[in-house]
């Protein structure tokens, strides 16, 4: 273990110089702006989808002061598409708080950084590291995977016990020296050699001191999360539209989906009345496939109701009420589910 210790380190770095990657967009530079808002957009999701994102919120937003000036709706806009939303949501207030608390400057030190919204102990670290060049250690699911493999620690990594010796693991881990280089290795290999299914341990500069490797165990290793029984729960919602656009409701800035356009909560029953009450007329209505989503903590089933109707009137434009056209769903904030549905429509 200890001989291990010694040579991960200096394995990576070397790796990572001659196999890494070098010219991601928010790489070559240590503007903590363009930083922060790679490693939030890189929290849960891949970089081949973030970069055209991450290109053109900086042409939208700047710097960190023309994001904090801009109407959450503008930021949740921009994020269309990338999902988990409370990331959006948490960018914003995140960037409020830094002008506001911080004159504007990302604060240097990761302790004070992961004090801001949507700033947990890893991603602090990597801003500091980047941005900085702070000795700090990150710990993402990647990085996870990859020391659970090396050292042949047991247990779930979300656990709090398993976590916090994968924290003093990895503390112990840090090179004195080139700590920018080192971290991009251990997200490069993460990403690319030990991905989570078919890892390339023959291409991987651990294979040798690796425990997984040595006891054929890469698939047993990181433990899986124990199996949680989740609860149920059902959402019946109506999708009406005229054939040209769909109605969509602004949610509750709090809860699921909060501040996100979605579909009305409305039970069959009622379908008639709040199709009346939105200046329609109802033609037709037909039951769609159920989906199904899984949240952290109750499992949901969507029972849409496809409502064609006609519109009677003017839409009355109440807030919290939006016809977008069936064409621009794309460019719309909404639930993953509910962006799987409407898509299917088109
Ligand atoms: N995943 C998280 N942060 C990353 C980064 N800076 N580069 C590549 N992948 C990442």
């Amino acid at each position: 273990m200890i001989q291990s210790i010694d040579s991960f380190s200096s394995r990576l770095i070397r790796w990572q110089r001659q196999y890494g990657r070098h010219d991601l967009p928010w790489q070559n530079t240590r503007d903590a702006y363009r930083i922060w808002l790679s490693e939030i957009m890189l929290q849960q999701t891949q970089v081949a989808t973030v970069i055209p994102y991450y290109r053109r919120f900086l042409e939208r937003f700047a710097d960190v002061t023309a994001l904090a000036a801009a109407p959450v709706e503008a930021v949740l806009e921009s994020w269309a598409g990338l999902g988990y939303y409370a990331r959006a949501r948490n960018l914003h207030r995140c960037a409020q708080q830094v002008v506001v608390d911080h004159g504007g400057q990302f604060p240097g030190d990761p302790r004070l950084l992961a004090e801001l919204p949507g700033i947990g102990r890893s991603t602090a670290a990597a801003i500091c590291v980047f941005a900085h060049g702070v000795r700090a250690a990150i710990l993402d699911g990647n990085v996870k995977r990859v020391v659970a493999r090396c050292f042949g620690i047991e247990g779930f990594p979300g656990t709090g016990k398993t976590e916090k010796e994968m924290w003093a693991l990895v503390d112990s881990l840090l090179p004195d020296s080139e700590v920018e280089i080192y971290t991009q290795g251990l997200m490069d290999l993460g990403a690319t050699v030990c991905t989570r299914g078919n890892p390339a341990c023959a291409a991987c500069p651990l294979h040798d001191i690796c425990v997984a490797n040595r006891n054929g165990r890469q698939a047993e290793l990181p433990s899986a999360r124990p199996t949680k029984i989740l609860s149920e729960r059902e959402a019946p919602v109506m999708l009406l539209t005229d054939g040209h656009s769909v109605l969509l409701e602004r949610r509750p800035p709090t809860g699921i989906w909060g501040g996100l356009l979605a579909l009305p909560e409305v039970v069959p029953e009622s379908a008639e009345a709040f199709v009346n009450a939105h200046a329609c007329r109802l033609l037709q209505t037909s039951e769609l496939p159920p989906m199904r989503h899984t949240f952290s903590h109750f499992r949901l089933t969507i029972q849409p109701l496809l409502c064609r109707v006609e519109k009677t009137g003017r839409s009355t434009g109440e807030p919290g009420w939006q016809w977008v056209a069936i064409g621009e769903i794309d460019s719309v904030a909404l639930p993953a589910p509910i962006r799987r549905l409407l898509l299917q429509l088109c």
